[in-house]
């Protein structure tokens, strides 16, 4: 029996009129992710630090037609953080998908770590995390349904040395998906974590050529991963296919850590 199953209309439908809100999404897995939750259908408000980055992104995606808004937000200030939750009620009526992906390293040695570095690292990475998360809670369950995905990475769950602050934030992550999963799994919200490995952006840039070509050799699939790697598997566990699926962080490394 022959079985034909149009993929583009599949993917144009799977969030059809779900409104999600991507932090980080100026560039990198942050704007992947927005254009493949897009192009799935949903409304998606996009959020960084820089107003003039995340714009050109969100302008992008609604000259190709899409339904894309830019807000500048620093999710380390809570201030900002509920501004971000109000503008998109008030916009969409409701925020269906929260995607916790801004991030940023300041690397250094434990022993030489200064204690500024450490801070900004947990403050971004995992307070932020944490901020976006709780305002979205409370319209969440209002609706009775909601999905956070938060990015953590292969270095939370292996370490690394000189990214101890990293390693711990991301970590963090890992925890915090598991409490808030269980907190509110009965209200018809699911909460996952992706471990991205090595993914190709402005971040892992600056890894020398040298390591590059060592930590290829860790990878059973034999190559780098690509922002749109994460952006399909945030689209899934943003699905409806993963409503079975919360508390669990799913790996999309290329079998690097196993
Ligand atoms: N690339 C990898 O191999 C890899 C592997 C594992 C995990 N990850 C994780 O994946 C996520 C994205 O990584 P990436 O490689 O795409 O990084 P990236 O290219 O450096 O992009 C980071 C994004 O986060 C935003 N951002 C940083 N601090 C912010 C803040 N306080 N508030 C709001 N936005 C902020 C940046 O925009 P502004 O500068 O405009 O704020 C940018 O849009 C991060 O959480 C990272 O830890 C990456």
């Amino acid at each position: 029996m022959d079985v034909t199953i149009d993929q583009s209309v599949f993917r144009e439908n799977l969030l059809n009129g779900k409104t999600a809100i991507v932090t980080g999404a100026s560039r990198g897995i942050g704007a992947a992710i927005a254009q493949k939750l897009c192009e799935a259908g949903a409304n998606v408000v996009l959020c960084s630090r820089s107003a003039d980055a995340v714009g050109q992104i969100a302008d992008m995606l609604q000259d190709t037609g899409y339904t894309a808004l830019s807000m500048a937000a620093d999710i380390s200030e809570k201030a900002d953080v509920e501004t971000l939750i109000e503008k998109t009620i008030s916009q969409f009526s409701q925020i269906d998908i929260l995607v916790n992906n801004a991030g940023i390293t300041r690397d250094m040695l434990l022993m030489r770590l200064k204690d500024e570095d450490w801070d900004a690292v947990l403050q971004t990475n995992l307070t932020g995390t944490m901020y976006c998360t709780r305002a979205v809670l409370r319209p969440m369950i209002r609706q009775k349904s909601g999905r956070i995905i938060n990015i953590s990475s292969v270095i939370g769950l292996m370490g690394n040395a000189g990214q101890a602050s990293y390693a711990a934030a991301k970590a963090g992550i890992i925890g915090l998906t598991k409490a808030t999963a269980k907190e509110v799994g009965a209200r018809g919200i699911t909460v996952n974590a992706i471990a991205p490995g090595f993914i190709t952006t402005d971040m892992t840039a600056q890894i020398p050529e040298q390591s590059q070509q060592q930590l290829l050799e860790l990878i059973p699939l034999r190559a780098f991963g690509h922002p749109e790697d994460v952006a399909d598997a945030v689209c899934f566990l943003a699905s409806d296919a993963a409503r079975y699926i919360t508390g669990q962080t799913l790996q999309v490394d290329g079998g690097m850590v196993m």
